[in-house]
């Protein structure tokens, strides 16, 4: 039986100095494969590369013997030239994979490395209302419900969108804070 210690966990290497340009490509090729397979909203090619070419450390993916089975995509920008906030984008685990605690890795590491390294003030995203599982699994992180978002999918389900506040900066209204000093924006 697979355990959650028979899963590594790594983020994409775009670095074509130590890996082809073929084998980068089907990184994102896979990427993209099994994230689409699983979530209702169906992204671009444009908005994968979007991610992973600005923030290829926050793409994290789980493998087992090779396969990839899971993955998580977030980016990190300014938010209001006020706070520094980190977005989870997308997060999928394969069926035969899941209630391992494969997601639960996976968004922690994800976190950390928000926190840690990009300084977040908060961290966001958005779920279907009806996505029961995926809402206990991120209130279990600390995550809270903010905000119902109308049909914001295409297949007409509402959202909530969670934030994990980090700093005390995520309590405070953007306009009574002072300007972000060196805020990284996107590159591509
Ligand atoms: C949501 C999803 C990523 C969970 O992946 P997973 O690897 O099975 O999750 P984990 O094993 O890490 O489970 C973590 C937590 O999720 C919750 N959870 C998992 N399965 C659940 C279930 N059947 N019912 C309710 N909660 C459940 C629990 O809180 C669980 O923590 P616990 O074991 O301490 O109770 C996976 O089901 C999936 O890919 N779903 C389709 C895509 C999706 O919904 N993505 C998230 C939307 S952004």
């Amino acid at each position: 039986m697979v355990e959650l210690s028979d899963i590594e966990i790594r983020s994409v290497c775009l670095d074509t100095s130590v890996r082809s340009r073929e084998k980068v490509d089907q990184e994102i090729a896979d990427v993209e494969a099994i994230t689409n397979k699983h979530l209702s909203e169906p992204y671009s090619i444009y908005v994968y590369r979007f991610f992973i070419n600005n923030w290829p450390d926050l793409c994290l993916q789980a493998f087992h013997d090779g396969k990839l089975v899971g993955n998580i995509i977030s980016k990190v920008e300014p938010h209001r030239n006020a706070r520094v906030r980190g977005y989870i984008g997308m997060l999928s685990v394969e069926n035969e994979y899941r209630g391992l605690g494969i997601a639960k890795k996976l968004i922690s590491e994800s976190i950390m490395l928000m926190i840690s390294k990009y300084k977040c003030d908060e961290i966001t995203l958005e779920t279907e209302v009806i996505n029961k599982k995926a809402l206990k699994l991120y209130e279990n992180f600390g995550f809270i419900r903010i905000k119902r978002l109308f049909r914001y999918y295409m297949n007409r389900h509402d959202a909530y969108r969670l934030v994990l506040p980090v700093t005390e900066k995520s309590t405070v209204c953007s306009s009574q804070l002072p300007e972000l000093e060196n805020a990284v924006e996107a590159l591509y």
